[in-house]
């Protein structure tokens, strides 16, 4: 049994997210804890919401809410959500909770003392329309790298370049539309990232496994030297955390909070903590400090393309600065952009379908079927209504479902509600366990390996192996002739329901769960052993018809959502 430290990307308080944030990092992070929970692991799994920087002031502000009172509401929403999808979370944590603000400022202090914090007078842009200075997403201009028209002040979301708001060509403000802006003088802490070019590359050097896109990311951003410019990590905004060093004040810092981007990777610490806090755990540092344990942990991160530079380059900067013995991530996970419909989803424009909405559709399972079997990993990946029906159509009602549906009733008409016995198996019954030996081997190197489409193909053929021996073995057609054969094969038939249900765990958590209930049966146990998990339920062990597993979509609500989600979410 190993130890899985496992973290998504915290998504930031503003609004609900939609399918395509959902793809880029939760849902894949809790494929990979449940799966890792299933083989007898033990997992931490830790998420937040990102609740400071302009995201959150600018949403309180269009909702007419006090900020703290905004981010409150929209944390509950955001829990509520994630475990509408089941997301497995240990637990939920909140970057503005005092946990993050001391972890923060201890940080800071230990840079600090390390010498790699410097105070910079430098010049910013100031609004004289709105009486304020403009960082990050206060402003709005052409991207200097691309030329993208929408670039915010932090980042291009076109190129992903991080930029400071000085970088943009024809600024203006996105509170008031101002474009009348100043550029004047402010003193800012910042980190000395480029002191720690060599320790960053030689550790990124190291990772010889991790997937292209996240090191291609790090690398370009660490040989072009724009990721390790010294960058600001103090902002003037009123919420945020406090700029002060450990328990001490910061002269001159008085008024100013962190950076959103250097408190925000700090609450995967936050969380554990927050996490023994609320009762859940009782030991966070054997998680987190090498010196206390954490050597033994095998850490994992989720997150989308635009998140890689602040991973594999700031916060391993903030980690590896302190000097203390913090632990590092082993492994990160990183994904393209799930594109909607002939173009991007649009929070702003309410464009594709958000969290909120795809459940009142459809139960969970069918979304994170289709999303996960088509995550965007080698390159972007689209979402269209035709293809989504097509996919829940085919490989959840017409497989899987299907297949179970047919054993259950055939058995009960014949056999009654519990498991026959019959006789032994034939060349047909070891030709199929042989398979499903083999492809259950490759899905644990595709889940293991975190390929996330692959682990889906092969679960997909691991169902339609059952799908296909029944339509050959034909037991309504054997029982005429054969009934003790007829009995082995719906035995077998059984059991591979039991056994779809604990691999379809990661993917389907509330379909397995009722196909759990329905054969009786609590032993969840990974088919190490492929024959005997399909000899766990023996004969004479009762079992329940499950209503519909999967239903489809129709061609109606098909082309009536395709319409609804076109276009402006109030
Ligand atoms: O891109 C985002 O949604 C950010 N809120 C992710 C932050 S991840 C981290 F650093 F904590
Ligand atoms: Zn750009």
């Amino acid at each position: 049994m190993a130890r899985h430290l496992i973290t998504s990307a915290i998504p930031y308080i503003n609004g609900i997210k939609h399918l395509g944030n959902l793809v880029g990092s939760q849902l894949p992070a809790d494929l990979y804890a449940r799966y890792l929970r299933g083989r007898g692991n033990e997992v931490l799994f830790l998420c937040a919401t990102d609740e400071h920087g302009t995201p959150a002031e600018l949403a309180a502000a269009k909702a007419g809410k006090p900020v703290a009172e905004y981010c409150a509401e929209m944390h509950e929403v955001q829990a509520r959500l994630a475990e509408g999808f089941r997301l497995s979370f240990d637990h939920f944590g909140r970057s503005s909770g005092p946990r993050n603000h001391r972890l923060t400022q201890a940080f800071a202090a230990a840079l600090d003392k390390a010498g790699l914090i410097e105070e910079v007078s430098e010049e910013q842009m100031y609004s004289p329309t709105d009486g304020r200075f403009l960082p990050d997403r206060y402003i709005e201009g052409t991207c200097p790298n691309c030329g993208f028209d929408s670039a915010r002040g932090d980042q291009c979301d076109n190129c992903t370049k991080q930029l400071d708001p000085t970088d943009l060509i024809n600024p203006r403000s996105s509170v008031s539309g101002a474009t009348d802006l100043e550029v004047r003088e402010t003193r800012h802490l910042y980190l000395r990232q480029s002191q720690m070019r060599d320790a960053l590359q030689d550790w990124i050097d190291s990772k010889t496994d991790w997937p292209i896109l996240t090191t291609s990311i790090a690398k370009k951003w660490l040989n072009d030297g724009d990721g390790l410019q010294d960058r600001g990590i103090t902002r003037d905004l009123d919420w945020g955390i406090p700029v002060r060093k450990g328990d001490d004040p910061w002269p001159g810092m008085e008024s100013k909070v962190f950076y959103v981007w250097f408190d925000a990777p700090i609450e995967y610490i936050a969380a554990a903590q927050e996490w023994v806090d609320a009762g859940k755990g009782s030991d966070w540092e054997r998680w987190w400090r090498t010196d206390k344990g954490a050597e033994d942990v095998r850490y994992t991160q989720f997150m989308g393309k635009d998140n890689v530079p602040f991973h594999t380059l700031s916060f391993p900067a903030t980690i590896l600065g302190s000097g203390e013995p913090w632990k590092l991530v082993d492994y990160i996970k990183s994904f393209n952009y799930l594109n909607y419909d002939g173009g991007q989803f649009s929070t702003s424009r309410g464009r594709g379908v958000f969290m909120d909405q795809a459940l009142e559709l459809l139960p969970a399972d069918y979304w994170r079927w289709w999303l996960l079997s088509h995550a965007p990993e080698t390159s972007d990946a689209e979402f269209t209504w035709d293809n989504f029906q097509a996919s829940v159509n085919k490989d959840l009602a017409d497989v899987l479902g299907n297949f179970v549906s047919r054993i259950t009733k055939f058995c009960r008409s014949k056999f009654g509600e519990v498991v026959p016995e019959g006789g032994a198996y034939g060349e047909q019954e070891t030709a199929l366990i042989a398979d499903l030996t083999a492809r259950v081997r490759a899905f644990e190197g595709h889940m293991d390996a975190i390929e996330v489409r692959r682990a889906a193909a092969e679960l997909r053929a691991i169902w339609a192996a059952g799908n296909e021996y029944l339509q050959s073995a034909a037991p309504w057609t054997t029982i005429k002739t054969d009934p003790e054969r007829a009995a082995m094969q719906v035995r077998l038939g059984l059991n591979l329901i039991r056994f779809y249900a604990v691999l379809s765990v990661p993917f389907l958590p509330d379909a397995s769960a009722e196909l759990m209930a329905a054969m009786q049966t609590d032993l969840s146990d990974w088919p190490d052993d492929v024959p005997a998990a399909l000899a766990a339920l023996a004969p004479g062990h009762a079992f329940s018809v499950p209503e519909v597993t999967f239903r489809k979509v129709t061609d109606e609500e098909r082309e009536d959502w395709a319409v609804r989600f076109a276009g402006v979410r109030s």
